[in-house]
């Protein structure tokens, strides 16, 4: 590339160039008392843990395993309470099995989603951190329960929540110690060539996930407008027989008119950077295309209505280019799979939400690239004056769907809490895609009314719209507004995830959204 970008040195902070755990996974065949390493965890429910009036295993798997070993697992499992609750997990050192340590780890009642699987895998790396294990096999004490589709997506969830769970972003600490986990075989699910593509679709679709939350967990000093049009310009490299980006800088806007995009950036010295990546399948034809829209705030100080108080969390500000890292997150992943049949738009308007003699005043009005003028009664609504002007140019490349992704409201936290995204769409069919990808991905979305009659306190005197409303219903408001900005000919969907895009227990990035919109992606191909 002909520019070279100044790197952001705000405290002298630069990433370190941590590769991320390479685990490979491999379905077996291998009777479990045979199997050999250093843990071998068996997922169980607590009705695999039932024990008859002699205190042995009705379950078989758990009755083989228990025999082995002299009868020591249930009397351990005993002693320490374990009854297969989900959530519950030990990990006992018995001689007398193949492995070194035995790990039981509990699915609850009865384990038929993905949540529960992932919760599985997330579970072995947790054990296998504090042992640190190298290798690992996971089974289920009942695994005839599953059917041969519930088989592939248990396999990948499993695999998903051990990759995830192993994954610790250590790039801005000076010291860390590296992942031990290497190697994870996956026993009794079956082995063939369609559960290893699964496998392959899952290490494919963590490594987006992984690099969704290195983007979200870099602070705002370091991950500037500029730094993350340069990731994405990475990922379409890396991936250049299928994506292709397109990076447009403030006059490049400016020609496109992008007026409520080009006030949000209008107070940083850090320029925006409009990213556009496409990703063309392999083969001809095209048979559906789509767009994925990020709200790409590198932070948000509010502007001249800064964010203010205990609870206004400005300090996590950088997370607002949450909806962005999910756009582009989703793209590396997708250039890895490579689906057919479907055209792929990913689309973030990045910039800053900074207070300067240059920037917006409270009042000001802004005119968005479809001619609408807008008063900004607040500057700390501005992830919709961004979206605004992304979604006319998503509906500008001539797609069917548009799924938007924000940090776009406090009130959508409020409303369902920080591991729910709410969903808004006008479009039943679009609803029903997305939610059954969401239940494939393990991840929570919960559809919200756009309640037309709300519209009205988003009027304004003297332009079109204002871009705040009343403080309740306020993320049906911002969706309501956003709504303005997207052809009706095109099926649209607004989802807020204020609350799931941070893990406050954790401190740190989810990555939420890439597995849904990876799943939905795919549903379109052919
Ligand atoms: N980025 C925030 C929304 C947000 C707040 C996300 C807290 C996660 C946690 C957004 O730009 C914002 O400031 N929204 C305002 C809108 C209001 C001024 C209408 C909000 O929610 O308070
Ligand atoms: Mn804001
Ligand atoms: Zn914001």
């Amino acid at each position: 590339m002909a520019h070279t970008l100044v790197r952001a040195t705000l405290g002298l902070t630069q990433p370190a160039h941590i590769e991320p755990p390479k685990i490979s996974f491999s379905a077996k065949e291998i009777d479990l008392v045979e199997w050999k390493g250093d843990i071998l965890a068996v997922g169980v429910t607590e009705k695999d843990m039932v024990k008859d009036e002699n205190l042995k295993f009705q379950n078989s798997i758990l009755k083989k395993l228990d025999s082995q070993l002299g009868g020591l697992l249930a009397e351990a499992s005993l002693e320490e309470d374990f009854t297969g609750k989900a959530g519950q997990s030990t990990v006992l050192r018995l001689p007398g099995l193949g492995s070194k340590r035995i790990g039981l780890i509990g699915l609850g009642q009865s384990a038929s989603t993905a949540l529960a699987y992932r919760g599985l895998g997330e579970a072995v790396a947790v054990a296998a951190k504090s042992t640190q294990a190298s290798n690992v096999a996971i089974a289920l004490a009942s695994p005839e329960e599953l059917s041969a589709e519930s088989k592939l997506s248990s396999a990948s969830a499993i695999a998903s929540g051990t990759a995830l769970g192993t994954f610790e972003d250590n790039r801005f600490k000076s010291e860390s110690k590296k992942a031990t986990l290497k190697s994870v075989d996956i026993l009794g699910f079956g082995t063939g060539p369609e559960l290893e593509k699964k496998l392959k679709y899952t290490e494919d679709l963590c490594s987006g996930i992984i690099f969704g939350r290195e983007l979200v967990n870099a602070p705002a000093n370091v991950l500037t407008p500029g730094v993350l049009a340069e990731e994405a310009s990475k990922i379409a490299s890396m991936y250049s027989d299928v994506l292709s980006a397109t990076i447009l800088n403030a006059d490049q806007c400016k020609e496109l008119k992008m007026g409520s995009y080009l006030g949000v950036a209008a107070a940083s010295v850090n320029p925006p950077h409009f990213i556009h990546l496409c990703y063309k399948p392999p083969s001809v034809p095209v048979k559906a295309k789509l767009a994925l829209v990020g709200k790409g705030l590198t932070f948000d100080s509010g502007g001249y209505n800064i964010k203010t108080g205990p609870v206004c969390s400005i300090e996590l500000m950088k997370f607002d280019m949450g909806g962005s890292a999910a756009v582009l997150g989703a793209a590396k992943a997708i250039g890895q799979i490579k689906p057919e049949g479907v055209e792929v738009h990913f689309i973030a308007a990045a910039c800053e939400n900074m207070i300067s003699g240059t920037g917006m005043r409270p009042g000001d009005i802004v005119t968005a690239s479809n001619g609408k003028t807008i008063e900004v009664n607040n500057t700390d609504a501005e992830g919709r004056l961004t979206l605004a002007d992304a979604l006319v140019y998503a509906c500008n490349q001539g797609v069917e769907k548009i799924i938007d992704l924000a940090t776009l409201t406090g009130a959508c936290r409020v409303a369902l809490g920080p591991s729910i995204a709410g969903v808004f769409t006008p479009s039943d069919d679009l609803a029903k895609e997305v939610l059954v990808a969401s239940e494939v991905s393990g991840e929570k979305l919960w559809r919200m009314p756009l309640e037309e009659s709300y519209w009205d306190c988003m009027k304004s005197g003297v332009a079109d719209m204002v871009n705040t409303g009343d403080r309740q219903g306020g993320a049906i408001t911002a969706a309501l507004f956003l709504k303005q900005f997207v052809d009706e000919k095109v099926q649209w969907m607004h989802i807020d995830m204020a609350g799931p895009v941070w893990n406050d227990k954790k401190k740190t990035a989810t990555g939420f959204g890439i597995s849904t919109l990876v799943e939905w992606v795919l549903r379109n191909s052919s």
